[in-house]
C-alpha cells in the first residue's frame, strides 16, 4: 500500500507504494484512512523536535473506514466510519477513573511501542502510535471513534486533532465565559479552532495574533474581532482592553517565547492556556514574583481537555448544527504523493489546514 515515510530528520517524506500493513490482532482494528489533516506536530516530529525515532510514518489527524476487526472487538464493525483518537483511554487507570481519559498515557505508549507497518520485513512505527499518512493502519479499538456516515471524511479528519485540541482548550480547559475577552497567539488549524470556540462561548473580544499577514486577513471569518502581528500585539491589546489585558489567552504555536507573549497579554488574575506542543528542550522561564503577584492562572491543555470520544461526538454535533465552520478551515487539498508540498505551505504560516485525501 501507499504511505509517506520519514527516514531522516529534516528530510522530506518518502512516498512509497511498498509499505505493508500488519494484521489486526486481538482488540485491534484496521482502518482504511480516507483523509488526514496536516498538523504542526507532524512537522515537529519530522524535524526531530519531539524525539520520535526515525523511520516512522507521520500523521495523527485522520478519519476513515473500518475494514477489519481483531478478536474480541465489539465496539465497531467493518464498514463503520471513524475518527482516529491518538490518546486511547484504557478505561481502568486512575486518570480514566477520574473521567480524564485524555490524560491516560498507558495505551498511547503501548501503541507507540507497537509497529503499525512493515517494509522489507522490518518494522516501521507510526507517529504517536498512528501514522495516518498511509492507506491502512492498525490501531487499538479504543483509538477509533465511530461517527455517522454522512460526516465527510475531511471534516472528520480535522476533528481528529486540530479542532478537538483548539476548541477544547477554550470550552473545557479555560471554560471561557460569555462577555469575556480572549487573545489567541498563533492562528494555524488549532488556533483558528480556538477562535471559533471563543465566538461560540460568547467572548466579546477576540484578538488573533499571527505574523502571517495573509492569515490576519482570514481570521475575522472565524470570529476574531481584531488581528495583530506579534510586534503590534501588546499595543493593540492595551488599546482593546484599556491597558488591563485579556481575561483568557491561548498559546497555540508551541514555543516558550509565544507562551511568554500569551502570559503577558493576560490581565492580572487572567487565565493563560498553553496548547502548543513545544520541543522537549524548550523551557518556559517565568519569575516567581511575577507569577505570584500577577495571580495569573497558567494551565496546559492536551487534546481538548476532556474525555476524547465524548467531546469528538459533541463537536460533530456542533458542526452539524452549523456552529463550527470546519469547511472553511480547509485551505488546501492534496494527494498523498504531494504531501511534502503541504509542509512547505505550513512553514509559510499562510495555510490553515491542508488535508490529504487517500
Ligand atoms: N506569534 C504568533 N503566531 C506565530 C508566531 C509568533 N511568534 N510564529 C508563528 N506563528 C503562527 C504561524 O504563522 C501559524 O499561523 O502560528 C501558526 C501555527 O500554525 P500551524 O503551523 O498550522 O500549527 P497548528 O497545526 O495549528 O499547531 C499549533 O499546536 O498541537 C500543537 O504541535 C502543535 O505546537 C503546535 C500548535
Ligand atoms: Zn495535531
Ligand atoms: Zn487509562
Amino acid at each position: 500500500m501507499r504511505a509517506a515515510v520519514l527516514r531522516e530528520y529534516g528530510a522530506p517524506l518518502d512516498v512509497v507504494d511498498t509499505m505493508e500493513t500488519v494484521k489486526a490482532g486481538p482488540g485491534k482494528v484496521k482502518v482504511r484512512i480516507r483523509a488526514t489533516g496536516m498538523c504542526h506536530s507532524d512537522l515537529s516530529g519530522m524535524t526531530g523536535k519531539l524525539g520520535v525515532p526515525a523511520p516512522f510514518v507521520p500523521g495523527h489527524e485522520g478519519a476513515g473506514e473500518i475494514i477489519e476487526v481483531g478478536e474480541g472487538v465489539a465496539s465497531v464493525a467493518p464498514g463503520d466510519h471513524v475518527i482516529v483518537n491518538f490518546i486511547p483511554a484504557c478505561g481502568t487507570c486512575a486518570d480514566c477513573a477520574r473521567d480524564e481519559g485524555h490524560l491516560c498515557t498507558r495505551m498511547m505508549y503501548e501503541a507507540m511501542g507497537t509497529p503499525n507497518f512493515q517494509e522489507d520485513g522490518k518494522p516501521v512505527y507510526g507517529l504517536v502510535g498512528c501514522g495516518t499518512f498511509a492507506e491502512e493502519v492498525v490501531l487499538p479499538h479504543q483509538s477509533v471513534v465511530r461517527i455517522d456516515k454522512d460526516v465527510p471524511f475531511d471534516i472528520a479528519a480535522l476533528i481528529g486533532c486540530g479542532v478537538t485540541t483548539g476548541t477544547g482548550a477554550v470550552l473545557n480547559t479555560a471554560k471561557v465565559r460569555e462577555g469575556s475577552t480572549v487573545a489567541v497567539v498563533g492562528c494555524g488549524g488549532v488556533g483558528i479552532a480556538a477562535i471559533m470556540a471563543a465566538r461560540l462561548a460568547g467572548a466579546s473580544q477576540i484578538l488573533a495574533v499571527d505574523p502571517s499577514a495573509a492569515k490576519r486577513e482570514l481570521v475575522s471569518r472565524f470570529g476574531a474581532t481584531a488581528a495583530a502581528s506579534p510586534e503590534e500585539a501588546d499595543a493593540v491589546a492595551a488599546e482593546l482592553t484599556g491597558g488591563q489585558g485579556f481575561d483568557y489567552t491561548f498559546e497555540v504555536v508551541g514555543r516558550s517565547n509565544t507562551a511568554q507573549a500569551a502570559f503577558k497579554l493576560a490581565r492580572r488574575g487572567g487565565t493563560v492556556v498553553v496548547v502548543g506542543l513545544g520541543a522537549r528542550t524548550d523551557n518556559l522561564e517565568l519569575s516567581m514574583g511575577t507569577l505570584a503577584t500577577q495571580s495569573k492562572i497558567l494551565v496546559g491543555s492536551v487534546y481538548g481537555g476532556m474525555d476524547v470520544p465524548r467531546f469528538m461526538r459533541q463537536l460533530v454535533g456542533l458542526w452539524r448544527d452549523g456552529k463550527l465552520d470546519l469547511e472553511a478551515m480547509i485551505t488546501k487539498r492534496l494527494k498523498l504523493e504531494d504531501v511534502n508540498e503541504g509542509f512547505e505551505l505550513m512553514k509559510t504560516g499562510d495555510a490553515i489546514r491542508t488535508v490529504v485525501e487517500l
